[in-house]
């Protein structure tokens, strides 16, 4: 402790500051044993470590449903289209039936931040701006969705929010976004580097005064440790703290009241690596900072960020807890994620007005396994690369994505892309089976066709057979039946799969999927699916089933049986029969 002038000389504060300082120095002195150090930091980390706490913005209790303008338009966007199709999105009826969002894709920004640094929209071919077009989708009774990447740029090479999440989740949140589609391109991963500290020290905004706590006084953990340096003021400094291995502890650091202070962490410049710390404060709030490769005249570097500190004692660790990619695409997009939800609750709170929340769905294309932890970082992750409008490709996404329905459920989902039912060459029955899997799958169904085709005269074109696809209420229903349990594989011989899911009710949404050139007759003994525990299915002597595309009506014993086109499907939904 070199000073502690942070408040005036004199004042309680400044007492008990200078005491509480000092007493770290006694602590010191004293000298608590390396062994002890280390098991009182086990323990601590294991309490901090993963809470497996879900996301919990109250959003997606079941799959998102609305319509994204990807798959069909690309780069080829503007306000008038996108408009014109939250329009046919209601026209058509399918607002009704469930579809919610209207979600711009990539290339809706300029590629130029404006003054501020803000995103905006292409300037030319969203001239009235974003908000402005929330307004008109919502007035029609719609969210608006925007996208960005975890990158610096999108994958169409325009800006993308790593480096500036917080302020693009407040310009999204004041825009009145309600989705954000969150990509991976141009991802940069975080250091696993941790910059070494020889100091740290706390002012009140606006004041030079600086109390400094020497990082040699700090309680080390794990791999942590002091090494000297002659070239520092200190000649001391904390080493170890990289890729999870150590913690540096301040378990006493005073201030005066509640408030914003500026923290400065000194750092042994070095290395030509850029590297990373986070800064738990208090044990709930963590703040972080990329520290660049540094050289310089100097050896001592400051690098200085604004934390909220509460009246009294605060506690600060510092650690860097990225061991790889992994653990970097977890950290950044949990980070997003609660700066979302930070954003449209500080909107709610300024302008007095009900907040709308942020859906938030994870693109990196399962490349991190999401699935093991998108549930705690936000409502949807994409478990798969791109669809095409293809059926191999519909067929290699399904391919992934069936195997890890235990992974979702209310307020978050897999995600295997975007539907492509009504584009390129599939046929009605491939569209079919495609929508079918994702209902049976409880993926999200954003659409991805071109929705004016749904609409004559300002009315739904009922006889549209691709609109009949996406309308259908017994499909929307197995989608989101409100239990969200996805289906499972029950059968597969590698050319037929039979996939079971679980409905409220003691109900089953029963597929089979035909893979083959030709059609195939399958069929399926009740019973059997009646057996398996975690289906809350109960045997029954007879079975009432409704084929969810025909709308066909029948009663069963045990069996049922039907004929499945090439490369189609027949989804059944069955429950126990009560009546004679
Ligand atoms: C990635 C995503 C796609 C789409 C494009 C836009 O490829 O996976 O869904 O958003 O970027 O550039």
């Amino acid at each position: 402790m070199k000073k502690a002038k942070l408040f005036a000389a004199g004042s309680a504060a400044a007492a008990a500051a200078a005491a509480t300082a000092s007493a770290a120095v006694f602590i010191k002195k004293k000298g608590i044993c390396v062994p002890c150090l280390l098991r009182r930091g086990t323990a601590a980390v294991q309490m901090r470590a993963s809470t497996g706490k879900k996301y919990d913005n109250g959003l997606a209790l079941t799959p998102p449903m609305g319509w994204s303008c990807w798959n069909l338009f690309q780069h080829r966007v503007n306000e008038k289209l996108i408009y014109e199709m939250a329009v046919a999105l209601k026209e058509s009826g399918l607002a009704d039936a469930g579809y919610q969002y209207v979600n711009l894709d990539d290339c809706w920004q300029s590629s130029m931040r404006d003054r501020d640094g803000r995103l905006t929209g292409d300037l030319s071919r969203f001239p009235s701006g974003i908000p402005d077009l929330v307004q008109k989708v919502n007035a029609l009774g719609l969210k608006l969705g925007i996208y960005s990447s975890n990158g610096t740029l999108t994958c169409e090479d325009l800006p993308a929010s790593l480096g500036n999440e917080a302020l693009d989740a407040e310009t999204f949140a004041q825009w009145g976004v309600e989705y954000l589609k969150y990509d991976f391109c141009h991802n940069i991963p975080l250091p696993t580097r941790a910059p070494d500290i020889d100091k740290i020290s706390i002012s009140a905004v606006g004041s030079s005064d600086e109390l400094v706590f020497e990082a040699e006084n700090g309680q080390l953990f794990g791999m942590a440790r002091i090494e000297k340096d002659d070239q520092l003021e200190s000649g001391k400094y904390v080493t170890g703290l990289c890729s999870g291995n150590g913690k540096l502890y301040f378990p006493d650091i005073p201030v005066p009241e509640d408030g914003e202070y500026v923290l400065t962490i000194g750092i042994r410049k070095g290395g030509d690596m850029e590297k990373y710390l986070e800064i738990k404060v208090n044990d709930t709030e963590v703040y972080d900072l990329l520290v660049p490769a540094t050289k310089g005249w100097t050896h001592e570097g400051r690098m200085q960020l604004r934390v909220f500190l509460k009246a009294g004692s605060n506690s600060m660790i510092l650690y860097n807890p990225i061991g790889s990619r992994y653990d970097s695409a977890i950290r950044q997009y949990t980070k997003m994620g609660e700066l979302l939800k930070r954003a449209s609750a500080k909107v709610a709170e300024e302008t007095g007005k009900p907040e709308k929340k942020i859906v938030f769905s994870i693109c990196e294309w399962g490349r991190n396994l999401p699935y093991k932890w998108g549930a705690e970082a936000g409502n949807l992750w994409r478990t798969t690369p791109d669809i095409q409008a293809n059926w191999a490709s519909i067929m290699g996404i399904y391919e992934i994505n069936v195997h890890l329905w235990k992974y979702a459920g209310p307020g978050g989902w897999n995600d295997p892309d975007m539907l492509e039912v009504g584009n390129g060459n599939l046929t009605l029955t491939e569209n079919v089976a495609h929508f079918s899997l994702w209902c049976m799958m409880a993926a999200p169904l954003l659409l991805g066709n071109d929705l004016r085709r749904f609409v004559v005269d300002g009315k739904a074109d009922t006889s549209n057979p691709v609109l009949k696809i996406l309308a259908n209420k017994d499909l929307i229903a197995i989608d989101q039946d409100p239990l969200g349990i996805p289906c499972r594989r029950v059968y597969t011989n590698g050319i037929i799969d039979v996939l079971a899911r679980p409905l409220k009710g003691n109900r089953l949404a029963v597929c089979f999927l035909n893979k083959a050139l030709n059609s195939m007759r399958v069929k399926i003994r009740l019973s059997e699916l009646a057996e398996k525990p975690d289906f809350a299915f109960p045997a029954a002597d007879k079975y009432f089933v409704r084929d969810a595309w025909s709308g066909e009506e029948t009663v069963t014993t045990d069996e049922i049986k039907g004929s499945v086109p090439s490369h189609g499907v027949r989804v059944y939904v069955v429950e126990q029969h009560h009546g004679e």
